[in-house]
């Protein structure tokens, strides 16, 4: 772990999902405020379950932040599970199961037959607690923290979503700026970036719910003024797009992970794949194309980061279209039971997605920048871009 690390904890329908940072340095200024407005957009989007209208997160700052800027110490995140009420008995700290409460079918897609295989368990809820994505609520958080810490230097993460199902904005949005993608994507319920597609995605969208299905897709999220130079090249551990492939694979259902123009530079001639080099007096060096998507030699370059990764479909499908599994205890076939559950989650997974890589670059330019006095690092970064610009 580098010098920025988080770890979170809790059950889905536990009392509260918490989670611990350390490495932010001192003087950063941080509200509750800043962070509530991040958790408010992971629940957001069309398409998701009854669960979403059950929860509005809110953060409770525990400990690291006094009178409104960061301590330097470690910062404490909590936030209540609104629905802990509902689930007293089933999810006591002591006592005894509620036996006819017990979960024995496993979901064909999901974690709970091979975390109860794995950790011997009867009861697959003390598996799906866990593994379910209502954990990406904190890291959504921890994730806010690092872009109050981004955005002080310059840097912008944000996020779209190009397809959901077979419909996509990919050849669409091309003529768009990033910046904008992202400004029509957070007025839309689906985070599509070309308005007028709207309303294609959410009858998709619909239509899958009528038919008990769902649907995955792909978001796009990126990192605008990110100086060059953050990762290295050195050390097989230290590259920035080894980190970033890893914290966006771990967000529940991403199954690929690309920077760049990804696979797509596979089939291309040299000639056709790489970012010609120029320089100009104001600017010094930059790219004219970003098909690296900012990353090269496991260095940031200095052009936008640009992370794309695709989701597989939410695996709890309603009653209509649900799919064949086999009872633990009984060994009988049932169709996998239909649950309170999102058609798709393309747009949130785009937000938790924003989280993960504001983790890994905040990460990368504290451990290039060190991290005590915040007042401090930020003056040596940016005399360091100032160096960028005249190297
Ligand atoms: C933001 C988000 C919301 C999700 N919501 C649901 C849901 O409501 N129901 C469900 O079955 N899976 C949901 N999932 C997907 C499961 O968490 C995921 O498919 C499961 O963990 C198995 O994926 P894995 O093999 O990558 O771990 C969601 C995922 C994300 C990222």
């Amino acid at each position: 772990m580098g010098v920025l690390r988080f770890l979170n904890a809790g059950e889905s329908h536990g009392p509260a999902l918490t989670a611990i940072i350390e490495g932010i340095p001192s003087n950063l200024e941080l509200s509750s405020e800043y962070i509530n407005r991040e958790l408010a957009r992971r629940q957001q989007g069309y398409g998701r379950g009854g669960r979403m209208k059950i929860e509005k997160d809110r953060v409770e700052i525990l400990s690291g932040v006094r009178f409104g800027k960061t301590l330097g110490s470690p910062i404490t995140l909590m936030v209540r599970n609104r629905d802990w009420e509902n689930w007293t008995d089933i999810m006591a700290v002591e006592g005894q199961p509620v036996e006819k409460k017990e979960i024995k079918n496993p979901r064909p897609g999901h974690a709970d037959l091979t975390g109860g295989i794995k950790y011997g368990f009867s009861d697959l809820r003390n598996v799906l607690e866990r593994a379910s994505a209502r954990e990406t609520t904190t890291r959504v958080a921890v994730g806010a923290v690092c872009k109050r810490l981004l955005e002080d230097v310059g840097i912008t993460i944000g996020s779209y979503v190009v397809s959901i199902g077979e419909l996509s904005v990919k050849e669409l949005m091309q003529e768009i700026p990033l910046e904008e993608r992202f400004k029509n994507a957070e007025k839309s319920e689906v985070r599509i970036p070309v308005p007028e597609e709207d309303e294609k995605f959410k009858k998709l969208i619909d239509l899958a719910k009528e038919e008990g299905e769902s649907l995955g897709g792909v978001f796009e999220v990126f990192a605008t003024g990110v100086p060059a130079g953050l990762g290295s090249y050195v050390q097989w551990d230290r590259r920035i797009d080894g980190k970033i492939a890893q914290a966006f694979m771990s967000i529940q259902a991403i199954k690929g992970v690309e920077i760049g123009e990804g696979f797509q530079l596979a089939g291309k001639f040299g000639s056709q794949a790489h970012d010609e080099i120029f320089w100009g007096k104001e600017r010094g060096f930059y790219r004219k194309t970003n098909r690296a998507g900012g990353v090269e030699g496991g260095m940031t370059n200095g052009e936008p980061v640009i992370v794309r990764a695709a989701m597989k479909p939410i695996p709890t499908l309603m009653r209509k279209k649900s799919l064949r599994s086999v009872n633990i205890e009984t060994k009988e076939p049932f169709d996998a039971a239909k649950e309170r559950s999102d058609v798709t989650a393309v747009p949130a997974a785009a937000v938790v997605g924003e989280a993960m890589l504001a983790v890994v670059i905040a990460e990368a330019l504290l451990e290039k920048f060190g991290n005590d006095d915040w007042n401090e690092i930020k003056e040596r970064i940016f005399q360091y871009i100032q160096h960028t610009k005249e190297y």
